[in-house]
């Protein structure tokens, strides 16, 4: 029985109940309690129809009939109920502020890590308002975890500080605990920085989710993660701009969408619609899946993901769309790039700082561009050649308009003489480096002649016959091995 026709089978319990005793007022008061009960099992979201000042506990009254087991609600803390103007006129900070301090002040349940008070899940719910907010809603009290935030907007004011964020996990403290939260969820937001800040920071803290949120108008980071780990990012949207591509103004994109300064985070399902970057990362063992980044485009000096961890990258980018815009990674060591969809000539660029790559798969990929002769991926060794190039495959991509590079080559060359060469410095992505050759040497006619590999040097092949012979050379080359 699903739950709908359950709590139908409940009403239709209460109403014969409330006929029997032909009581209009406790028929009313049944009623109400069995909305607030079915609003309850409906939705994780439990919105209350009954706005209080304190937590709303549903309890059952004591005349509720003996079948019916309720177990109370988590604690619910409507910020209305505190002042909080949602119209968005007034200014809401402190209101907020209060809901949040009572909440983090409220009954806990045991710990979650060693010192995290666990609150249990309780929620501050903004009711579907709308907030002014004229200075960040920073946590004021620290070691809780097992909260919710959720179902309204928040808009910075005019004068809201602008290195400040809207929701603030962080502490002004110096000698906080190593993780300041736990298992914060913030959901169902819209977050407006107003041009003056950013949306979303968390430091220091374990397992925050953020999910479905849509966060405009930052001009710093629209989600800044730093220490800490497992912040999960999923079905979000963020943009600088309200656009949906092809904007006026896209020379002028500022600013970063995500910005992961932590380990062991994931960013899934997120659209990036506006920005300079869509998401920079700079600590290790994060996964992003299913980005699509239209941020800003390559040609105007935008870079939809941004790899700064030269030397130790850890990071999987998978099933993502990168559109107009590419991936830069710096001295990348370890790293995968595959089942990405790079529209309108976006392309990989291995950044070198230290010349080192290694550990690196960009396969199974599509390009797609416009005959412009753009290399699927490139290398920019403005600060030196890559020096270290260790198990590297850029390999099975394929492309529509753009330049196929790869770090495995074959080709075959056919002619009638002693010397067979092979240029492969068309597709492979190193100059200069072929590790492993692989050549068959195949007259025509029936002859036996000598044969060898003679040079690879410049990614060029060549194999040499001791006498004058027609054949056909089958060549592979790995850069990678
Ligand atoms: C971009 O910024 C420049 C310099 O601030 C300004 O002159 C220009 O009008 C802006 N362009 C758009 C389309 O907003
Ligand atoms: C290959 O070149 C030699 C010398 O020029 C010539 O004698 C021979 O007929 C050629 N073979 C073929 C199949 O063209
Ligand atoms: C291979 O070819 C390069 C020129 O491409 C040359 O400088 C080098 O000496 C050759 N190496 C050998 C072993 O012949």
């Amino acid at each position: 029985m699903g739950e709908k026709t359950w709590a139908l089978s409940l009403f239709f319990i209460f109403a014969c109940l409330s006929n029997v005793y032909g009581n209009v007022h406790s028929y009313d008061h049944q009623l109400r309690k069995l909305q607030a009960f079915t609003a309850e099992i409906a939705s994780r979201d439990s919105i209350s129809p009954f706005p209080s000042p304190s937590p709303t506990r549903f309890s059952p009254s004591p005349s509720s009939p003996s079948v019916i087991t309720v177990t109370p609600s988590p604690k619910v803390y409507h910020v209305t109920s505190y002042g909080a103007d949602p119209t968005g006129k007034l200014d809401s900070t402190q209101a907020i502020l209060q809901a949040i301090s009572d909440a983090l002040e409220g009954p806990s349940n045991g710990f979650l890590m060693q010192g995290i008070s666990n609150l249990g899940g309780a929620q501050i719910n903004l009711e579907g308002g709308n907030y002014l907010i004229s200075q960040p809603l920073q946590f004021p009290i620290v070691s809780r975890g097992n909260l919710m935030i959720h179902g309204g907007t928040l808009k910075a004011s005019d004068d809201f500080p602008r290195d400040g964020y809207l929701l603030d996990l962080s502490t002004s403290s110096s000698n906080g605990p190593e993780f300041l939260f736990e298992f914060i969820t913030l959901r169902d937001l819209l977050l407006d920085a107003n041009f003056r800040g950013g949306g979303i920071q968390v430091i220091n803290s374990l397992r925050t989710s953020i999910d479905n949120c849509y966060i405009t108008h930052f001009t710093t980071n629209g989600i800044i993660a730093k220490g800490g780990h497992e912040t999960y990012i999923r079905n979000s949207f963020l943009g600088q701009h309200i656009t949906a591509g092809g904007d006026k103004g896209e020379r002028n994109f500022s600013g970063t969408a995500i910005n992961l300064a932590g380990n062991d985070n994931s960013v899934t399902d997120v659209v990036i619609f506006s920005a300079e970057i869509g998401v920079i990362v700079s600590g290790q063992a994060n996964l992003l899946s299913g980005i699509h980044c239209y941020n800003k485009a390559t040609g105007f000096g935008g870079t939809g993901i941004y790899l700064k961890l030269p030397g130790l990258t850890q990071t999987r980018i998978v099933d993502s769309y990168l559109d107009y815009t590419g991936i830069v990674a710096e001295d990348p060591v370890q790293l995968t790039i595959s089942n990405t969809f790079f529209l309108g000539d976006g392309f990989v660029k291995l950044k070198s700082i230290n010349g080192v790559v290694n550990g690196v798969n960009i396969v199974d990929n599509m390009f797609s561009g416009s005959n412009k002769g753009i290399d699927i991926v490139q290398l920019d060794q403005s600060n030196g050649p890559f020096k270290t190039i260790e198990q590297v495959v850029v390999d099975r991509n394929n492309v529509k308009g753009m330049n196929l590079k790869g770090t495995i080559g074959s080709g075959v060359v056919e002619g009638n003489g002693t010397s067979w060469t092979m240029d492969f410095n068309p597709i492979l992505v190193f100059p200069n480096l072929i590790k492993h050759v692989q050549y068959t040497f195949f007259p025509s006619g029936n002859v036996f002649v000598n044969h060898a590999l003679r040079n690879i040097s410049n990614n060029k092949v060549i194999v040499e016959s001791n006498v004058q012979v027609p054949a056909r050379v089958l060549v592979t080359v790995d850069q990678g091995k």
